[in-house]
């Protein structure tokens, strides 16, 4: 396991787990786009080694573009008072574009981004996560692909961070009460 092992109380998808359930996101979009270019849009930094995975399992001449967005929240989970500090290095207009995110938790970032996207009139625009947290949501998020229903904690690894920490996690687990506490 590594470098975390004292900080994780426990895994709660390892990383084979995780490495399967991506490849058949991969195969799902690969075949609802099947003759089509999509734009494969993802959210620095949390997402950027779930779109690894994924894009090397969507066999289509896909596209890459990275958006980032800075959240103002005192604590760990964010207040959903969000900024866009990068925008997308290509324009969008009547392509095909999947948002990939890593977790939508109360679904205020998700809201924010995909009212910024629309804005940019793409010909179609649906969401995927890795994890949605569904049990927190505060606005409605329609999420087209779904990795895994997770169930309310908070996460750490493959992409996912405390405090910028432990996103390189080839797993996803749950950090110790003391360890989020110091
Ligand atoms: P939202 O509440 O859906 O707006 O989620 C906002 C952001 O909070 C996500 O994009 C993540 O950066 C962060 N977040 C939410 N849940 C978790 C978690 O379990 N672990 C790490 N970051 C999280
Ligand atoms: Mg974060």
């Amino acid at each position: 396991m590594g470098f975390a092992d004292g900080d994780v109380a426990y895994v709660q998808w390892n990383a084979a787990t995780i490495q399967r359930r991506v490849g058949d996101l991969g195969r799902e979009i690969a075949r609802d786009y099947v003759g089509r270019r999509p734009v494969i849009v993802s959210v620095l930094k949390g997402a950027t080694p779930l779109i690894a995975d994924l894009a090397r399992a969507i066999d289509l001449p896909i596209e890459l573009d990275f958006i980032a967005v800075s959240s103002f929240g005192p604590q760990t989970r964010d207040s959903g008072v969000v900024r866009l500090t990068k925008d997308l290095d290509r324009s969008i207009e009547r392509r095909d574009v999947v948002l990939i995110e890593d977790v939508v938790d109360t679904g205020l970032t998700l809201a924010y981004v995909l009212r910024t996207l629309r804005t940019r009139r793409p010909a179609s625009l649906v969401v995927g996560t890795l994890l949605d947290k569904r049990a927190r949501r505060l606005v409605d998020a329609e999420l087209k692909y779904v990795g895994f229903d997770a169930p309310d904690a908070f996460y750490v690894g493959y992409g996912l961070d405390f405090r910028q920490r432990y996103r390189n996690l080839p797993y996803i687990g749950v950090l110790r009460p003391d360890v989020v506490a110091r």
